[in-house]
């Protein structure tokens, strides 16, 4: 077979994909991704960028191609000539320092017409990609367009190029797209982004939650795209049947109304048990603020409680005191409320007062005691240790309290005291059904979890009246779907009596559509309709459960008010997901085929001859499934008719969930390793066996913060445990390319370690005749390729906070191009020592550019590693100065460095005069240069280092070289202010360059031949 190079084996626009999807993530309405909550969901931007450069050939793979486009060839020849200028330019300054003590770069290989071909043509699908990546672009049909053409351009190659293939027919159909496969899809961003691609896109996971809300993403939508709602009062309206009904448009406004017919129906169902909350004289006789409200219901927002145990004092045994972790209600400045207990008649009672407290701690602190679950008797002082508490969770003797009422005022929120109404309200509430199962005992989000204070069934962990309305309104789904088939047959959709789940799109599959996206709603009203939901007290709101994938225990929860209509009422809820869902797949077509199913990524049958992109678990990171049963045994009962094999067991499947939990193993952590090194070897070698040949397979692993590179190198057991996985299965990885979806600048800025949220790791089968190799071929491989591929990352203009884990891609490629490496002793090198001679290399090329830098600039690094900016002796100074061929003395003269009364130290960019002149300087240093730049840079901004940039000619390059080296340097020495500034300047040179070109400076050669060299046409 003719396999071609793709574009991700080769280069991607890092810097863009990685800042589209930090901006995605704040985006909160319309996204996809708030229809249903997941954990770890990968970034859209992300997705599509990562399956469009999986299919489209890099250009040196159709050079021939691009040669015969005039134009084209014309803006090579400008380029070819400005960089051979450049080339010899550098070439014979080599030759000049040869002999010399000056260390010059060598200028590599001559630059070719196909190089320039190929790279002019690179930037041009890095603009297509930098357009996909934006959010204002996920459904921008043009944009959409102009990837799926490229797209099928390089299809139509591959097709031709194999016409002869002996399986050409199956695999190479010039007219179809092989279809895309996500065998981990989760919560389904990589198949959503391959649908809007144009590829038919298959879903499937082992966890029948993220099997459902994929078919939300890429099933149900095309299938009744371009429909008019069915509802009657949509009907009756003849201009809105008349009107467009764009992509799901339809089915979201059915949803809409049906979903408002179910908040109606639990009104009348339930309604007695929400009452408004009655403003009496007698209450504003304490509170004149409320005075204008007497004699008014309110609606109320939330109801607040504090849970109880029975006090330890002996004196109180019989009270129930409060386990309060805090009596502010509302700390927004100037609508401060707070609660004030009053002890009277052996007992205590809950008032509510406005303004700020007089002992404001004492109310923040409620009545904890000390850290964690340790508080103090509300009536006599004395402690309730976290011991106690636990055993009277335990052993079912923890209770609850109203504490205040929250309701909905003229201008915003009132916080008013209990009443005894209210207390009886939710007493009232006894729920008929409980959802099964136990909640995890063990779970690696941190936190005290609510398990251990005996909250250890589903059940447990909601109020009875929330139980109430979450099995009211999971009962109403049911009856919803009913109205909702009624109401598609009565439109005239055909009772073909086929369902979703067997493909149909008649009036019965209908009416589970509608059905599955009200659920989601019921799931949005779980996560936050239970008693682990704070009140949050500045935006005067409950929080939801899954703010991160854990089930910590909350002493004093708000309890949203599901029939009104603020935050925790369905019909917050139910908005949120119609918007979503129509702004979404507004564009969605008919024949934008997607399937979801269940599937366990070890045995799987759905990846053959399919486009492969994929999310698997992070080793330990997020316990799924466990997670995934806090909405499993919802939707269950709302589902199970529609979906009875999806929702066949009583709990989601744990047992195959390749995920790393020392819990879930008798052997604890090396059970786990084991487990997890196997069965993602088994899921990885489905995909070497059956993913289409002519493209590579691309996978993510997703880093948590406790890996994050060390001063000792990366040390992680996740990651190695993983590649092991991916090489043993008989990949070989053409690229691991790192993405962020954190802002960089503000890791670096709080001093972390500034680290890939992700990797991507790009395979291809290893050859079956792939040779063995020795230690030694291998590290002498390692030295060869190693040096050349950080040079041409670094001319791709990588960030530097991205070069270390960039720079492994090619030394795994080295790595994984041989069945096996064999020590000495014949043993095969593992992928941890793999990785460390990999990393030693990475040092040593990193090391050997020092070379490339002038005396004075090598002295400075030397001295900046061990000082940074801070003072030193003299004598120190002078010593080391001797070994880089310079002196104290020089480098005063130079500008960079301050000498006095026996004390040295390096000159920081703002203390570099601010009339410095590259061309008249007579002792020009690298080191002086970046450090300027810098300072140009925060003064004057791209502007004005273009300026300079345009002076400095080739010996820009290695002032750019340096800035990669100081970077290193400040990372590991957690310098982060200065790693800040260096990754900075990196990142502004490819828009310096451009602004180099086009100002009006005489000097037009510099400035092509360095925006074409610096990765710019
Ligand atoms: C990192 S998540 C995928 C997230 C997804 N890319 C997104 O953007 O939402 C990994 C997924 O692997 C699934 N999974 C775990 N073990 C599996 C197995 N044996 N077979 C199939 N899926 C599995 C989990 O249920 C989880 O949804």
């Amino acid at each position: 077979m003719i396999q071609k190079k793709k574009l991700i084996e080769v280069a991607l626009p890092l810097e863009a994909i990685n800042k589209a999807c930090a901006r995605e993530k704040s985006i909160r309405h319309g996204h996809p991704s708030t229809l249903h909550l997941w954990w770890a969901r990968r970034p859209l931007a992300a997705a599509r960028a990562v399956i469009f450069a999986q299919m489209v050939d890099d250009p040196s793979a159709y050079v021939d191609t691009l040669r015969a486009d005039p134009k084209l060839k014309r803006r090579a020849e400008t380029a070819l000539k400005a960089r051979l200028k450049l080339w010899e330019e550098a070439r014979e300054l080599a030759a000049r320092a040869k002999g010399t003590n000056l260390a010059v770069p060598e200028p590599g290989p001559q630059p070719t017409m196909d190089e320039m071909l190929a790279d002019i043509e690179r930037q041009r699908l890095f603009r297509i990609i930098e357009d996909l990546v934006l959010w204002e672009n996920t459904t921008n049909e043009t944009v959409l367009q102009a990837a799926r053409d490229e797209i099928w351009a390089s299809w139509r190659r591959a097709c031709a190029e194999n016409a002869d293939h002996p399986r050409a027919t199956e695999l190479f159909d010039r007219k179809k797209l092989p279809a895309f496969h996500d065998p981990f899809a989760g919560g389904g961003a990589l198949p959503l982004a391959a649908q809007r691609l144009g590829l038919e896109s298959y879903a499937s996971d082992l966890n029948p939650v993220a099997v459902l809300i994929n078919k939300a993403m890429i099933e149900i939508p095309p299938r009744f795209a371009g429909k008019p709602p069915v509802n009657p009062e949509a009907r009756k309206e003849k201009s809105l049947i008349a009107r467009e009904w764009k992509g799901a448009q339809g089915l979201a406004e059915d949803v809409r109304y049906y979903g408002q017919w179910m908040r109606d129906e639990a009104e009348k169902r339930i309604g007695h048990l929400y009452p408004k909350v009655e403003v009496t004289a007698e209450m504003a006789k304490a509170r004149p603020d409320l005075k204008p409200y007497v004699g008014r219901k309110l609606t109320v927002i939330a109801w607040l409680w504090a849970r109880t145990v029975k006090s330890p004092n002996p004196a109180f045994a019989k009270v129930d005191v409060p386990l309060a972790s805090t009596f502010m209600l509302s700390t927004k400045a100037g609508k401060e409320a707070y609660v004030e207990p009053v002890i009277e008649n052996g007992g205590y009672r809950f008032t509510v007062k406005v303004g700020k407290p007089k002992d404001e701690e004492g109310a923040k602190g409620g009545t904890k005691f000390a850290r964690g679950s340790n508080f103090r008797c509300l009536m006599s002082g004395a402690p309730i240790a976290s011991d106690y508490v636990k055993t009277e969770g335990n052993a079912g003797r923890i209770g609850a309290r109203l504490m205040a009422i929250v309701a909905e005022g003229d201008r915003g929120r009132v916080y008013l005291a209990p009443t005894l109404e209210h207390e009886t309200a939710a007493a009232n509430a006894s729920p008929h059904w409980l959802p099964e199962g136990e909640t995890p005992s063990r779970l690696t989000g941190g936190g005290a979890q609510a398990n251990r204070y005996g909250l250890k069934t589903w059940a447990s962990i909601f109020s009875p009246r929330q139980l109430v309305a979450l099995t009211t309104f999971a009962d109403l789904v049911k009856e919803a779907r009913e109205r909702a088939k009624g109401h598609a047959l009565d439109a005239g959709l055909p009772d073909a009596g086929t369902q979703l789940r067997d493909g149909g799109t008649g009036a019965a599959a209908y009416g589970d559509a509608v059905g599955a996206y009200l659920s989601f709603a019921l799931s949005k009203q779980a996560d936050l309709g239970n008693s682990l939901c704070a009140w949050e007290p500045i935006a005067q709101c409950p929080r939801h459960l899954f703010s991160r994938q854990a089930l910590p225990i909350i002493w004093d929860y708000a309890e949203g008010n599901p029939l009104g209509d603020s935050s925790g009422a369905w019909t917050v809820f139910l908005d949120g997901i119609v918007k979503a869902f129509s702004k979404a797949f507004e564009f969605v077509a008919p024949t934008a085929l997607g399937i979801s199913r269940q599937a366990d990524a070890g045995t799987q049958i759905v990846s053959l001859d399919k486009i492969v992109s994929t999310d698997p678990p992070y080793y330990d990171n997020i316990p799924y499934a466990d997670l995934a049963d806090f909405f499993y045994v919802w939707l269950r009962r709302a589902l199970k008719p529609v979906f009875p094999d999806l929702f066949a067991t009583l709990a989601v499947p744990k047992a195959e969930e390749l995920v790393a939990l020392a819990y879930r193993h008798t052997d604890g952590k090396a059970g786990a390793e084991a487990f997890f090194l196997e069965g993602m070897t088994h899921a990885m070698h489905r995909l070497v066996e059956q993913a289409h040949p002519a493209f590579p397979v691309t996978i993510y692993y997703a880093f948590k913060q406790s890996e994050s590179q060390s001063d000792a190198g990366t040390a992680s057991t996740g990651w190695e445990t993983f590649l092991d996985a991916v090489i043993r299965a008989g990949f070989a990885i053409s690229g691991t390319w790192p993405m962020r979806t954190e802002n960089s600048s503000r890791m670096i800025g709080q001093g972390t370690n500034a680290l890939a949220s992700s990797i991507i790791l790009v395979c291809r089968p290893r050859e079956a005749s792939a040779p063995t190799a020795t230690r030694r071929e291998f590290v002498t491989a390692l030295k060869a390729e190693l040096p050349l591929a950080l040079a041409h990352l670094q001319r791709g203009n990588i960030a530097p906070v991205d070069l270390a884990q960039a720079a492994i891609g090619p030394g795994i490629e080295v790595y994984t191009r041989y069945a096996r490496v064999l020590d000495a002793e014949g043993k095969p090198l593992s992928v941890r020592e793999a990785l460390a001679l990999i990393n030693q290399t990475l040092d040593e090329a990193l090391a050997e550019q020092e070379g490339d830098f002038d005396p004075d600039s090598r002295w400075a690094l030397t001295w900046f590693e061990q000082s940074g900016f801070a003072e030193g002796e003299y004598g120190v100074a002078e010593q080391l100065s001797k070994s880089k061929n310079t002196s104290v003395a020089g480098m005063v003269e130079a500008g960079i460095l301050e000498s006095k009364r026996g004390k040295v130290r390096l000159l920081k960019p703002d203390e570099l005069p601010d009339d410095w002149d590259p061309m008249t300087d007579t002792r020009l240093t690298s080191w002086e240069t970046v450090h300027q730049l810098i300072r140009v840079l925060e003064a004057g901004g791209e502007g004005a280092a273009a300026k300079i940039i345009l002076k400095l000619g080739a010996k820009a390059e290695v002032a750019r070289e340096l800035c990669y080296r100081l970077y290193t340097l400040c990372e590991r020495k957690k310098r982060a202010a200065e790693a800040l500034s260096y990754n900075g300047l990196v990142q502004s040179w490819p828009e310096i360059t451009r602004l180099a070109r086009e100002s009006e400076s005489v000097n037009a050669t510099i400035t092509e031949s360095q925006t074409t060299m610096y990765g710019q046409e």
